[in-house]
C-alpha cells in the first residue's frame, strides 16, 4: 500500500466463508494505486466483492475491470450473440430477459440457473466476473455464490484421496441455464482440467466441478463417475459455504472463478432484469 496515499476502502465481509461488501470508493471516477491494490487484496481474500450504488458507463466498466486483469473476450461465437450486444462495447455481454419482438435482447434470460464457474468449458477459462444491475426484478434473481476453499478443506478425505490427482470433464452449450436442458444455442465448448485447482495467486485448493457444466471423470466410466460428482456437487453446494446476493440497481460484483460457483434464483417472467458483464482473463490451469 502507497503509505502517503493510503487507500480510504472499508471492507466488511458478508459471510463467514465468502463475500465483502467494499465502501468508499465512486467507481465512475479512475482509482489510486492504493485503492487498485486494496480491491485486488480484498477480491483474494474474499473471492466475491460487492460495491453498491455505482453509476457506471460502459466505458467505467471495462477501466474497472482492467484493475484485476486483461479483460477476456467473450466466449459465444458472435453468430449467436442476442440482438443487444449491438449496443455494447467489445467485452461486455449483456444478461436479460427484455424482450424485443418476442427476442431476449440479452444472454441467459430467463429464471434459475445451476450453480456454475464462468469459462470452465474453455482451455484458459476467465479468472474473474463483474456484473453491473441495471434493471431488476422486484423479488427473486439473487445470485448465490459458493466458497470452493471451503469445499475443498471440509471434503471428506476419502473422498478427496479418491479424486486427488484426477481431472474432470466439462461441456457447455452457450444458453443453457439448468443441465440438459435443450436451451443452449448450437455453439458449444468443451475442457478437461483438474478437480481440485490450485489458486494462481493465493497458493489454495478449490473444488472445481459444476453441476451445470462438469460431465464426468478423465479415465472414469459414466457409471463410476457419475456419484462421486453428486456428492462433490452436493457438498460443494451447502448453504454454509455459500453467500446470498440480493441485487440493488447500481450493484457491481466481481467473483473468482477459480474459487468460487455462482447459481441463480428463480424471478418473474414479467419482471425486467438487465445486468451488463464483464470478465477478467486467465492463464493456462497447470495439470
Ligand atoms: C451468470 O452466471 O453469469 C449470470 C448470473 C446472474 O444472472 O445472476
Amino acid at each position: 500500500m502507497n503509505v502517503m496515499n493510503p487507500s480510504k476502502l472499508e471492507v466488511t465481509p458478508l459471510s463467514p466463508h465468502i463475500g465483502a461488501e467494499l465502501r468508499g470508493l465512486d467507481l465512475s471516477k479512475p482509482l489510486s494505486e492504493a485503492d487498485v491494490a486494496a480491491i485486488n487484496k480484498a477480491w483474494l481474500d474474499h473471492i466475491v466483492i460487492v460495491f453498491r450504488g455505482q453509476t457506471l458507463t460502459q466505458e467505467d466498466h471495462l477501466r474497472v475491470t482492467s484493475y484485476f486483469g486483461p479483460i477476456g473476450k467473450l466466449g459465444r461465437p458472435p453468430k449467436f450473440f442476442p440482438p443487444g450486444f449491438k449496443s455494447l462495447l467489445p467485452g461486455i455481454m449483456m444478461i436479460s430477459n427484455i424482450r424485443e419482438n418476442g427476442e431476449p435482447i440479452g444472454a441467459l434470460p430467463d429464471g434459475e440457473m445451476m450453480f456454475h464457474h464462468d469459462m470452465i468449458h474453455h482451455e484458459i477459462p476467465h479468472d474473474g466476473t463483474m456484473l453491473y444491475s441495471l434493471e431488476i426484478p422486484t423479488y427473486g434473481g439473487d445470485t448465490l455464490f459458493a466458497s470452493g476453499y471451503a469445499a475443498y478443506d471440509t471434503l471428506d478425505p476419502a473422498l478427496k484421496a479418491k479424486l486427488e490427482g484426477k481431472r474432470a470433464r466439462h461441456f457447455y452449450n452457450y444458453g443453457s441455464t439448468q443441465r440438459g436442458d435443450g436451451k443452449g444455442t448450437e455453439a458449444h465448448a468443451e475442457s478437461v482440467h483438474p478437480i481440485f485447482r490450485t489458486h494462481d495467486k493465493t497458493g489454495r485448493k478449490s473444488t472445481y466441478v459444476n453441476r451445470l457444466m462438469t460431465v464426468g471423470i478423465e479415465g472414469m466410466s459414466d457409471a463410476e463417475s457419475a456419484p462421486l460428482l453428486e456428492a462433490l456437487f452436493d457438498h460443494t453446494e451447502k448453504p454454509e459455504f455459500v453467500y446470498r446476493h440480493k441485487w440493488k440497481v447500481g450493484d457491481l460484483l466481481l467473483w473468482d472463478n477459480r474459487s468460487s460457483t455462482h447459481a441463480r434464483d428463480d424471478f418473474p417472467a414479467d419482471q425486467r432484469r438487465l445486468m451488463l458483464r464483464t470478465t477478467v482473463a486467465g492463464s493456462v490451469i497447470p495439470a
